[in-house]
């Protein structure tokens, strides 16, 4: 695909992988990505900002095959992902220098092999002139590194946000315009990666409320050229509001535990609870991660093995806590064959959940009576919760 004008002396120079299914050996990506460069020439300099993955390197070179000269590249972010051509462009440019964060120099370093006399570090705040277009740096640390910055080009009413605003999708359009697919791609990259830095999250989006522009330049996904949309949700996801959801992560060996988890659904759907089952040994984690974003409650639902839970919810558990969602009730069901520490072991697997936990109904076997009877008493449960904190919950 062909570099493209964004307007004039800036273009999208960056690569679409369309076949990438995985990201960090973890992250499913199911409709692939793109890795966003932008260059922007001024009358006097001009600058590539981040580049593309090293696996796509020949792309961005065939970009800049007619470009003479690049005198800054900025470095918003250190993942390879952004930085890893960096030492192609030092070499094919030999007067370039790197621009990056303070904190982004010693990584830069660790990561890349650079050299200390090709980078200079801007503060918070600070321009650099290309001539008649200027660049300002914003930092934005914890988007979803601690180096993280975003550049500011007033003239031309752009910001450009690196992995922060940005989405996994891999498409031909430039512009992501009023598609609500894109913020619902937006939401899993969010979740995903973004999720455990919520709180250093709002105070950068209250930064970029600070400045104007008409353009959301990411390094994924496409361009927002109607930013109200992705900012607002942005806002939403690390609001302090939660939803009116349970959200089941389960997995069943000889159907007692999904029995139950069927059965805890329909007692919360008919008291008026909305609810997400995902069945793990075929769920994308990356839907329950995004279920998690502001769902109330999470409900485990787990068989007994080795004595304790089966190792698809541990693995799920484990994400959870590293997430840190904003979940505020937590219950386990499920079945056991001769004896259980289900629930304790779980437990030891969440310490960074806040949450307060409604019950716990495990069974020995097939679910009997009193099984159905405790599964009525939790969804009562959750519902007086969710019903007690309207204020804070979208019920
Ligand atoms: Fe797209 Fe954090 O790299």
């Amino acid at each position: 695909m062909n570099a493209k004008e964004i307007c004039d002396g800036v273009l999208w120079t960056g690569a679409i992988d369309w076949d990438r299914r995985l990201f960090d050996s973890l992250l499913p990506l199911p409709e692939g990505t793109s890795y966003n460069a932008y260059l922007v020439q001024g009358s006097e300099k001009t600058a590539l900002i981040d580049t593309v993955e090293p696996m796509m390197a020949d792309v961005l070179k065939e970009h800049l095959a007619k470009v003479k000269k690049i005198d800054y590249i900025i470095s918003q972010h250190t993942e390879q992902d952004h930085s890893g051509t960096i030492p192609m462009i030092l070499e094919m440019y030999d007067r370039s220098i790197v621009v990056c964060s303070p904190k982004a120099k010693s990584m830069l370093i660790d990561h890349l092999g650079l050299i200390d006399a090709r980078i200079k570090t801007v503060e918070d705040g600070e321009s650099l002139s290309l001539g008649d277009k200027t660049l300002r740096f914003i930092h934005t640390p914890w988007v979803h590194w601690p180096e993280t910055m975003t550049t500011h080009l007033p003239e031309d009413r752009i910001v450009f946000t690196c992995d922060f605003l940005g989405s996994h999708i891999a498409t031909s359009e430039l512009y992501a315009g009023d598609d609500p697919h894109v913020i619902e791609a937006a939401k899993r990259y969010y979740a995903e990666i973004m999720m455990p830095f919520r709180k250093a999250i709002q105070n950068n989006l209250k930064k970029l409320r600070e400045i104007e522009f008409d353009l959301i330049a990411p390094s994924h996904g496409p361009v927002h050229n109607h930013p109200e949309g992705i900012l607002s949700a942005y806002e939403d996801w690390v609001s302090d509001r939660v939803s009116n959801l349970v959200v089941i992560p389960y997995i069943s060996m000889h159907r007692s535990t999904e029995t139950m988890v069927n059965y805890l659904a329909s007692a919360l759907v008919a008291r008026g609870i909305p609810v997400q089952k995902f069945e793990l040994s075929t769920a994308d984690i990356g839907e329950v991660a995004m279920a998690l974003v502001d769902a109330a409650t999470m409900v485990i639902g787990t068989p007994t093995v080795y004595v304790g839970p089966h190792p698809s919810i541990a693995s799920v558990i484990h994400l959870a806590n590293a997430l840190r969602p904003k979940l505020k009730y937590t219950a386990i069901i499920g079945s056991y064959g001769w004896s259980t520490k289900a629930v304790e072991q779980i437990s030891e697997l969440m310490p960074n959940l806040k949450v307060e936990v409604l019950g716990n109904v495990l069974c020995k076997g097939h679910p009997q009576d009193e099984t159905f009877t405790a599964l009525n008493a939790l969804a009562d449960a959750i519902r007086n919760k969710h019903m007690m904190n309207l204020k804070n919950i979208a019920y």
